[in-house]
């Protein structure tokens, strides 16, 4: 079973095109030589085609931080499969928590999201986890079963299929899950994408996210479920970036 270590930012609002390109032009002067993690980038839609040039070429892919289900029509502040592609975009985040909690989205429209990126090429990569509430009411496996098992409905093409496992309480907060407590997560959301794929399974990858950083990621990466990391705050430094990258070699 091989699973490639995927070092993934999500760079969330931040960033114009110009700093953008930047961050990349300094992610990739930087790059050790040797092994590399796979490695992506989230940038803000409008920032896409500035951050594709930056890029082009070279180990850096990237991904849109939403897509939309329809082929076109009149979706008012939505970005289609083909506009993204068009783009040079090779992947869509999908249910990150900020859309959960603060737009509106649910575990169907995840789903619509997930399944139109899969079909027209791109990877999903979809995102799990319980808010503090959940956690504490002792609901974080029903939480993660639910939002998996939906996510997925329909879909049959694991190749283009990347979970996130993000603790809604771990993102943003400076508080990360122990390894211990994610690596449970991790595999139970194993174990879901055995029940619905069978060996299949073993090589999707699962990422962590919530405060991931140079200092927790080699401990979190050394677990056997967690084959990478989506990473908000710290993917927005070079420095950082890059040393999470380079635990991502190492792990
Ligand atoms: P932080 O790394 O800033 O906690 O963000 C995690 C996240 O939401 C990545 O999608």
């Amino acid at each position: 079973m091989s699973r490639r270590i995927l070092i993934a930012g999500n760079w969330k609002m931040n960033k114009t095109s110009a700093e953008g390109a930047t961050l990349v032009g300094e992610v990739l002067a930087g790059l050790p030589s040797g092994n590399l993690p796979e490695i992506l980038v989230f940038p803000p839609y409008l920032t896409i085609p500035a951050v594709v040039a930056a890029a082009k070429g070279s180990a850096i892919e990237v991904g849109a931080e939403n897509v939309h289900w329809a082929e076109s029509g009149a979706f008012t502040g939505e970005v289609s499969t083909a506009m993204l592609k068009d783009a040079g975009v090779t992947h869509a985040l999908v249910g990150h928590s900020e859309r959960r909690q603060y737009f509106g989205e649910t575990d169907e429209t995840v789903n619509k999201r997930a399944a139109a990126a899969i079909s027209a090429g791109l990877v999903a990569v979809i995102c799990v986890g319980e808010t503090l509430a959940e956690r504490e009411a002792g609901e974080t496996a029903s939480v993660i079963d639910r939002q998996t098992r939906k996510a997925l409905e329909g879909i049959s093409d694991t190749s283009r299929v990347v979970i996130a496992y993000e603790p809604v309480w771990a993102i943003g907060t400076g508080k990360t899950a122990t390894p211990d407590m994610a690596q449970e997560v991790h595999a139970q959301i194993r174990a879901i994408l055995k029940d619905l794929y069978g060996d299949a399974a073993d090589s999707i990858r699962i990422l962590y996210g919530g405060s991931m950083k140079p200092a927790n990621a080699p401990e979190l990466l050394a677990k056997p479920d967690i084959n990478g990391g989506l990473i908000g705050g710290a993917s927005l430094k070079a420095p950082d970036f890059l040393a999470l990258v380079k635990a991502g070699a190492e792990a």
